[in-house]
């Protein structure tokens, strides 16, 4: 390999270094359920574990269709059924959150792109703002018609409150409609909040991209990674490769459990995960 190429290809040491001397200060995450395996949330499309693996009990036309807002108004139990087992409250962000909260505390996180409704990056404490969750969340809850918010706490006693033993699919109190969580579903669009972010961010803004779990599937999300400038080091943190990372001679490829390996990078940066140990950045 030529000199001018070890340059160009990036390592986790040499990235680590180079996030130590402070040259890299607008870090871009994209991430998806893969970062949330570890805390015991099935991701989708693993197969054997992965959530579309597992909803025979539901008996959908196809797994995605627990999603799809067209079959919710024709089925809503598929979706109520699986979203107790998913409903935030129960599960702890894993390391690789708490990666993501160090660099934001560091000063150095611009954006944070998930894919994830868990809300566990908001839970690690990473900063709102920062946050763009592209497939919203359970956050909030509206009517699917007339738009009508109903609050979580609303909603939860009348879905698995109200009869006990029964899942109860939440109607909206002005027009009878159905009412579901944030969430995007397939046939939705995304939040404003991802495009206008997205129109700031892309080609040239960011220094660093860590991609994480995520199967780059489903679009446009899948996309992002692409619109990166071609000088910035592009990171994947995956089990295996996926979207056009590795295509890039300045791209990293850390294939394998993405909390083992952000836990090694971060020792490289001399940094610990625990938030008591963390200083804040001066
Ligand atoms: N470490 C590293 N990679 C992992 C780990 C782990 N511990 N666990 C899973 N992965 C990888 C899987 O190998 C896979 O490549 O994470 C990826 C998860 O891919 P998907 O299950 O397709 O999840 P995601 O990419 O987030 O799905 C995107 O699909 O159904 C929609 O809206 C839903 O947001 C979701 C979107």
């Amino acid at each position: 390999m030529s000199e001018e190429d070890t340059q160009l290809k990036p390592t986790l040491e040499s990235v680590a270094e180079q996030l130590k001397e402070g040259k890299f200060k607008n870090v871009i995450f994209m991430v998806g359920a893969g970062i949330s395996t570890s805390a015991g949330i099935p991701d989708f499309r693993t197969p054997g574990t992965g959530l579309y693996s597992n909803l025979q009990r539901l008996n959908l036309p196809y797994p995605e269709a627990v999603f799809d807002i067209s079959y919710l108004r024709r089925n809503p139990l598929a979706f109520y059924t699986l979203a107790s087992e998913l409903y935030p409250g129960k599960f702890e962000p894993t390391d690789f959150h708490k990666f993501m909260r160090t660099v934001d505390r560091k000063g150095l996180l611009r954006r944070l792109y998930t894919q994830n409704i868990d809300t566990l990056e908001r839970i690690a404490g990473v900063s709102g703002e920062k946050i763009i969750e592209a497939h919203g969340s359970f956050a909030k809850n509206h009517c699917i018609d007339c738009k009508t918010e109903m609050s979580n706490e609303e909603l939860k006693r009348i879905v698995w409150e109200s009869n006990p033993g029964k899942t109860t699919i939440p109607k909206c109190k002005k027009c009878r409609g159905i009412v579901k969580p944030d969430i995007v579903f397939f046939g939705e669009g995304l939040p404003r909040a991802f495009f206008d972010s997205m129109d700031e961010d892309f080609p040239e803004s960011a220094d660093l991209v860590i991609v994480a779990g995520t199967s780059l599937t489903v679009s446009p999300f899948s996309q992002l990674p692409e619109m990166v400038d071609d000088d910035c080091i592009r990171i994947l943190f995956n089990m295996d490769a996926v979207g056009d990372l590795g295509t890039r001679d300045n791209d990293l490829l850390i294939l394998g459990d993405c909390d083992k390996n952000v836990r090694k990078f971060a020792e490289l940066c001399g940094w610990s995960l625990d938030e008591e140990s963390e200083e804040e950045t001066s």
